[in-house]
């Protein structure tokens, strides 16, 4: 496992044997959470030891912040957090670098944390000589998330090799996109887009991508649909701003007419959160294909077997 001790700071950083690695304790977590209701009881003793991650979020999250810390708490760690940057020296003045600098200063075993896009925040995180988890980099990278996308593609679908994954909505904005679009092409999977000419994405890693300019060709393509969200905290030009949820939702939201057209045994994924109604209608949240729910519950077991092999924490199979 080449993430032990080591930064993960993009999907880019893991290699497919590790991936691997990470899915299979993944899945071992979740059938002994589901069996016994505890997954304490596979690490080996003495390797727990009494490690400390820290949770540093400058920016709001509801899944990926509980998540982390369910799954150390689950682990056995403890946690520190740091989620409300109102009552950080930030109100003082201090940069989210020098918040982050000072965060590891403390020796924590982990640091997890998710950051505005600022080229103060970046460096800091590069530069810090402990184990450190991006949990959402503005517009760059999210890599956990990509990560837990991919396991529930492998299983729902069997595997990702060979999947065609389409993307829908922001992905100019999208740090999701961009760490999926890495994972999955390294894991086999083929990815495509479907987009507004304002969310379609300026970066030369997208520039061989697949991109559906209709939403009804798109979903006869796909084996698996990932919506995603209008990022308007992150749109700063007027074209993406002139674009208005209504002309958005007419033409790129995945509803029942769509469901029509996509195949029996597809699935239907979103990193969330999910505005109702814009992404997905009501009626595709509740169709057996969408695992949007599912996605959540993954969340914690692949967070856990993650942090488990960058701390180095051996586990009983
Ligand atoms: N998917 C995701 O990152 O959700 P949160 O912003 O709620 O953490």
């Amino acid at each position: 496992m080449s993430l032990v001790k080591k930064p993960f700071l993009s999907t880019a950083d893991v290699s497919k044997e590790d991936v691997i690695a990470i899915f299979d304790r993944s899945a071992l977590f979740k059938k002994e959470f589901e069996e016994k209701g505890r997954i304490d009881h596979l690490i080996k003793p003495n390797s727990l030891g009494q490690k400390v991650v820290t949770l540093l979020f400058q920016e709001p999250s509801t899944r990926t912040r509980t998540s982390f810390q369910l799954a150390a708490l689950r682990l056995g760690l403890r946690v520190v957090l740091l989620d409300n940057m109102s009552i950080s020296s930030m109100q003082k003045g201090e940069t989210v670098g020098d918040t982050i600098r000072n965060a590891a200063a403390m020796q924590p075993d982990l640091l997890i944390g998710r950051f505005n896009e600022d080229l103060d925040a970046e460096e800091a995180i590069k530069a810090l000589e402990i184990p450190v988890i991006n949990a959402g980099l503005g517009a760059k990278e999210h890599p956990t998330q990509a990560l837990l996308d991919a396991f529930t593609i492998r299983e729902y679908r069997g595997q990702v090799e060979g999947e065609r994954v389409l993307l829908v909505g922001d992905v100019l904005h999208s740090r999701v996109a961009n760490s999926n679009l890495k994972l999955l092409r390294n894991l086999g999977a083929e990815v495509a887009y479907c987009a507004p000419e304002e969310f379609r994405p300026k970066d030369s890693l997208w520039q061989d991508v697949q991109h559906f300019p209709h939403r009804d060709e798109a979903v006869q393509w796909a084996s698996v649909i990932m919506g995603l969200r209008i990022q308007t905290e992150r749109h700063k030009d007027e074209r993406s701003i002139g674009l208005t949820v209504a002309n958005f939702r007419d033409r790129y939201r995945i509803g029942g007419d769509q469901l029509n057209h996509f195949r029996e045994d597809g699935i239907l994924l979103h990193p969330g959160p999910v505005i109702r109604g814009v992404e997905f209608s009501n009626y595709v949240l509740q169709d057996p294909r969408c695992h949007v729910l599912d996605q959540v519950t993954n969340g914690v077991y692949v967070r856990a077997a993650l942090m488990s092999f960058m701390l180095g924490i051996e586990v009983s199979s």
